[in-house]
């Protein structure tokens, strides 16, 4: 399950200037490794840096220091390779759900039909085929998250990064979509780094499970027993899932230091 990094993190710290001229720091010498083909889960309070850390991964921002790197180097830009599932939604408000979801196979050059083909084929996994020609601002919010899924997934990428992909959806399609993602991710070689808020559902997905604290802090790095399938009782109510449970939350619910931390004050 584990084998060489596909993601290496060094040190990396990241301080933001707000518009008023104060600097925030909010993540500090995160330091770990993401072995390739592992599916890895950050939990984490509201505010503990854990987009921030997606968004350096992706090379949608800089780290202010240290290093992030993939195998064949660090991270200058964003990677054709890795796919991304933002918080924020980000389809295009112009497009239907179609056209969103074949957007990476066209940036590619992918022929129409051929992209419509695969592009249908993904909307039919998420449950959307009834909603294809539909816009965006036609969809609710869980449509919208299924249709960013779907358009990740069009892009066969062998990095996916997902901050909390499935946080908006009910529980019935919640289970649904973590067993196709699941099904997809085993025995790919792909790696997955996803973020949620929901301890069982990490329990549930990962090999790994990261519990961040304020500032980026690791206050718990734990391996999960690696027999699967892993079925939504054996998380719930196997002892070994209890315990793991247990230290996640106290991890989540004794941050010493909750608010990210200004460094500097603002110009007057
Ligand atoms: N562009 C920005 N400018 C200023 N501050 C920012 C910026 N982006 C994030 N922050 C701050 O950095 C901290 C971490 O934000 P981040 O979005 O990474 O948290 P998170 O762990 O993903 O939280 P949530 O669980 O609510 O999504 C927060 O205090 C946030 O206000
Ligand atoms: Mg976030």
């Amino acid at each position: 399950m584990t084998g060489a990094p596909a993601i290496v993190l060094r040190d990396v710290g990241k301080v933001f200037v707000r518009d008023d001229g104060s600097a925030v720091s909010v993540l500090e010498h995160v330091t770990f490794d993401i072995a390739a083909g592992s599916f890895v889960c950050l939990v984490g309070r509201s505010g503990s840096g854990k987009s921030t850390i997606l968004n350096m991964i992706a090379g949608l921002i800089e780290p202010s220091s240290g290093t992030i790197a993939f195998a064949d180097g660090s991270v200058k830009r964003p990677r054709l390779d890795v796919g991304y599932m933002t918080q924020k939604e980000t389809l295009l408000p112009w497009r239907d759900v179609l056209k969103n979801v074949a957007m990476p196979l066209e940036v590619r050059g992918v022929g129409q039909a051929q992209r419509e083909t695969r592009a249908r084929e993904l909307i039919g996994l998420v449950g959307l085929a009834e909603a294809e020609k539909r816009y965006p601002r036609e969809l609710s919010g869980g449509m919208s998250r299924r249709a960013s899924l779907a358009r990740m997934l069009a892009s066969d990428p062998a990095t996916l990064l997902l901050d909390e992909p499935f946080g908006a959806l009910d529980a019935q399609l919640r289970g649904d979509l973590q067993l196709e993602l699941l099904q997809l991710w085993e025995g790919s070689g792909k790696t997955i780094v996803f973020v949620t808020h929901d301890i069982d559902e990490a329990l549930l997905l990962a090999d790994r499970v990261i519990a961040l604290q304020s500032g980026g802090r690791i206050a718990v790095d734990v391996e999960l027993p690696p027999a699967r399938p892993r079925s939504v009782r054996d998380v719930r109510f196997a002892p070994e899932f209890i315990a793991l449970h247990e230290r996640l939350l106290d991890a989540l619910t004794t941050d010493p230091d909750a608010a990210a931390r200004p460094i500097s004050a603002g110009a007057p």
